[in-house]
């Protein structure tokens, strides 16, 4: 598969209006690897106009022509899924497995919502009158714009296309210019699987210009974005004004609870994928660790050893398991939160600076005996960084838990049928794993509460994200 260096809008590759454009880097070795274009507003018209067009046809298309075209596009991703997988390790640095895993998983997405093209249901209501009837109907809310971030560059769009697509919706994707390619190449994988033109349109650049004019285009009814809290409350204001519809998948402060009476070694394992998956660039990235008292030293001793055994390096070589982070940014945030909780008496276990490899590389790092006030107790760190807490009580762990104005996912090991049913009943978050550390399926509704977000992404509920409610009352008729 070519790493298409043109956007995508309306079945045609093309250059920004004034062909600017920006180089992309290998996070890796810091090489440019390509440029793409930096388009502006005037693209993104051309780009919704595109896909306000192919609308008018795709949501007249039929559910089965859709389901056929959108299952099609999950083959494709499958028979691509080697090639995406080295595009996307090239661009963003995740191990090449993990790369191929997540074309896996964001090729589901078609799977699934291909099936769910068919289920799209309205209701019919009981009418209070004899004469009446009150009838329900569900319709795809028009063209979508979709922004995306760079830690999951394929699944992230895969989660938003193929249910906006099942809906019946056209889109306009904007990717984080970090990771452009494997966006685009869901230009090649449109084209392949016989999606319409101006259906799926894909363009790079400029966010601030690309977002504004998807906030204030009449002719884009809704706004999907993925990434940070703040950029999310400044897009759903800036869509507010234009009454655009919003579903927003933002930060997390996820909590990891692990009592006394848990697995030791599963909660370990299921710290380990929470934690350092994506080398902890994930938004349902556990970032508290707190543990009951009793296990807390056996917990720390066990934890360490697995930390231990990870593999910093480029993810294209074998045996890697933890590729370097995005950008220096994201280098800083995780030393500053190290720097930070060392300065508060934090205890650094393992790791706890830059890698010796250089560059973005940082070292996996577990921290013991963090206090509460450190910066890493409220805000996300979005790096390999593990601290531990310590509580005494349930009624502790769970305020600890809820003491963040995030509401992603959290996650609680504990052997007690009980108390797992009060923790998915009291933790104030979208999302519990209990003895799991990752909760992530194409089936499931993933979605975030407080400052976590708005609506839900695959499942059954994922469809309606994407649809309008219409209430027709047929009246005159004859008893
Ligand atoms: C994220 O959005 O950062 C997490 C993605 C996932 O676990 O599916």
């Amino acid at each position: 598969m070519d790493k298409r260096q043109q956007v995508f809008i309306d079945g045609q590759w093309r250059d920004a209006a004034d062909r600017a454009t920006f180089d992309v880097l290998n996070p890796a070795t810091g090489d440019v690897i390509g440029t793409a274009p930096m388009c502006g507003r005037p693209d993104t018209a051309l780009a919704i106009d595109a896909a306000h067009k192919a609308f008018l046809t795709w949501r007249e298309a039929g559910s089965e022509a859709r389901a056929q075209i959108i299952y099609r596009m999950y083959e494709c991703l499958m028979d691509h899924q080697v090639a995406l997988g080295a595009l996307l390790t090239e661009e963003m640095g995740k191990p090449l497995a993990e790369a191929k895993g997540e074309v896996a998983f964001g090729a589901k997405f078609f799977k699934w919502f291909a099936e769910e093209t068919r289920r799209v249901y309205g209701d019919v209501i009981p009418s209070p009158w004899p004469d009446k009837r009150i009838v329900v109907t569900k319709h795809p809310v028009g063209v979508v714009g979709a922004i995306t971030p760079w830690n999951f560059p394929n699944s992230m769009i895969a989660r938003k296309l193929a249910a906006a697509l099942a809906a019946g919706c056209t889109m306009v994707v904007k990717p984080a210019s970090q990771t452009p390619y494997s966006a685009l190449a869901y230009g090649d994988i449109a084209e392949e699987a016989g999606v319409p033109p101006g259906v799926v349109n894909i363009l790079t650049g400029r966010a601030s210009e690309i977002a504004a004019e998807m906030c204030e285009n009449p002719k884009l009814r809704k706004i999907s974005f993925t990434g940070s809290t703040e950029v999310g409350k400044r897009l759903a204001a800036q869509a507010g004004a234009h009454m655009k519809r919003v579903s927003m998948e933002l930060g997390g402060n996820a909590p990891f609870i692990v009592f006394d009476d848990a697995d030791l070694d599963a909660a370990v394992e299921g710290a380990m994928i929470s934690k350092f998956r994506n080398a902890g660039q994930t938004c349902v990235c556990a970032n508290r660790v707190l543990v009951q008292s009793g296990v807390y030293d056996q917990f720390a001793e066990k934890l360490g050893a697995a930390v231990r055994a990870l593999k910093v390096g480029n993810g294209v070589e074998a045996g890697v398991t933890q590729g370097p982070l995005i950008d220096e940014a994201a280098v800083d945030k995780a030393r500053e939160h190290i720097t930070d909780a060392t300065s508060l008496g934090a205890e650094v276990q393992v790791g706890g600076d830059s890698h010796e490899l250089g560059g973005l590389y940082f070292q996996p790092t577990l921290l013991t005996n963090v206090p509460r006030n450190a910066k890493i107790f409220s805000e996300e760190t979005f790096g390999p960084v593990a601290p531990l807490f310590r509580f005494e009580t349930e009624e502790e762990a769970i305020a600890m838990a809820n003491d963040t104005e995030y509401g992603l996912a959290c996650y609680a090991y504990t052997a007690d049928l009980g108390r797992a049913w009060r923790l998915m009943d009291k933790l104030e978050y979208g999302m519990v794993g209990v003895n799991e550390g990752l909760v992530s399926t194409e089936v499931a509704p993933f979605g975030g509460v407080k400052d976590s977000g708005l609506g839900n992404e695959g499942s059954k509920y994922g469809v309606d994200d994407y649809l309008d409610i219409k209430y027709s009352l047929i009246g005159g008729l004859k008893t």
